[in-house]
């Protein structure tokens, strides 16, 4: 190097030294940093260092540095959590304590209820009844007031509580014979009594089909004589075109001849009372629910307990 390219050039006009580099003939200037920043990028400096030391910051085998002030944003969402639980509380002690009717009388404890109900349908039932609960083959639609085992809260919360054929002491069960399967009833008896129930709900049935008979003495006892359903033993309603296994003559024949028996798990043991009667009060609000009337209220008043208004 030449001491020529050692000299360091001044800029004419502020006399401030050059560091040499030239754009165009733009040349930069080899000012100090102004003293604020120089102050800032120090603080930040010491900042992150005590953030280091206080927070949890680098990442190690086993999750990150603690930290000495031992904050943790699980912590913090658990008192976040813990509030919202408090707030939860004053409505669930009261809806606990309050009989269905109570609830459904009260339009706040009411929309507590509902929308308890379907967080926990959304978690638990929905795998097999549909988000919407709009049900699909084998499972049924929880919407409509086609009701297996009784479409009133009582009746639906004791559906959920203990479940179907779930094993349960106090669960609803009912065998349909496998009629084909077990060989109670013959090939063409079974397209008999068949071509009978598929006619139910084409309104092309009538007591002097070979059918008839079949079905009054083999079925009957479950679906009803009018095969209108028997929810003693959760026999669905034959005459309506809503099919639980599908409607074709080949699904009716399939049912006929190696029945189903769908099971439902029972709840009250996983979900707990609670959860368990806001599920029943969600699904009544539905669509299809029936009203429930307490045979007191019958007798002495003929007030019948109405619905509330369905909550958003
Ligand atoms: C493993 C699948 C499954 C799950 C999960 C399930 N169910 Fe069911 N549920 C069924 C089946 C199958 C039936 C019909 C059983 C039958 O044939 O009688 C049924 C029937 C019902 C009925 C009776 C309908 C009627 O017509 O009487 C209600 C009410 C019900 N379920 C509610 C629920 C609720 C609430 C949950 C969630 C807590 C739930 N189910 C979770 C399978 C399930
Ligand atoms: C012991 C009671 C019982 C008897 C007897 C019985 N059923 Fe059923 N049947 C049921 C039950 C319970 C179901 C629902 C099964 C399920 O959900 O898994 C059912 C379901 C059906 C279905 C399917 C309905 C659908 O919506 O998809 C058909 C069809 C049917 N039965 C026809 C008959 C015929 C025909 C006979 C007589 C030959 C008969 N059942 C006798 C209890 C009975």
């Amino acid at each position: 190097m030449t001491d020529d390219h050692k000299k360091v050039e001044k800029d004419e006009i502020s006399g401030v030294d050059t560091t040499g580099h030239e754009w165009d003939g733009l040349k930069e200037l080899n000012n100090p940093l102004p003293r604020w920043w120089v102050w800032v990028f120090v603080a930040c400096c010491v900042w992150a260092a005590w953030y280091w030391v206080v927070y949890p910051a680098w990442p190690t085998l086993a999750g990150a540095t603690k930290g000495s002030s031992g904050y943790t944003q699980y912590d913090e969402l658990k008192e976040n959590q813990a509030e919202i639980i408090e707030r939860q509380k004053a409505y669930l002690d009261k809806f606990n304590e309050s009989s269905f009717e109570e609830v459904m009388k009260d339009p706040e404890l009411y929309s507590f209820a509902v929308a308890g109900g379907s967080a926990a349908f959304k978690d638990n039932c929905a795998t097999c009844h549909g988000t919407g609960a709009e049900g699909s083959k084998g499972f049924p639609n929880l919407n409509d007031d086609d009701w297996l085992w009784g479409g009133k809260v009582g009746d639906i919360y004791q559906t959920i509580s203990y479940g179907i054929r779930s094993g349960h002491d106090e669960a609803r069960t009912s065998q349909m014979p496998s009629f084909g399967k077990d060989a109670i009833l013959k090939k063409e008896e079974i397209d008999s009594v068949v071509d009978y129930v598929l006619g139910l709900s084409e309104g092309k049935s009538n007591d002097k089909m070979p059918g008839y008979a079949i079905f009054q003495s083999n079925c009957a006892a479950c679906h009803g004589e009018d095969a209108k359903g028997g929810r003693d033993f959760g026999a669905p309603n034959l005459t309506d075109s809503i099919w639980l296994y599908g409607a074709t003559k080949e699904d009716i024949t399939s049912s006929v001849y190696n029945a189903h028996a769908g099971v439902m798990p029972a709840w009250q043991s996983r979900l707990g009372d609670s959860t368990v009667r806001q599920l029943a009060i969600y699904v009544h609000q539905l669509g299809g629910g029936e009203k429930d009337v307490p045979k007191a209220v019958v007798e002495t008043d003929p007030v019948i307990v109405e619905t509330a208004p369905k909550a958003e």
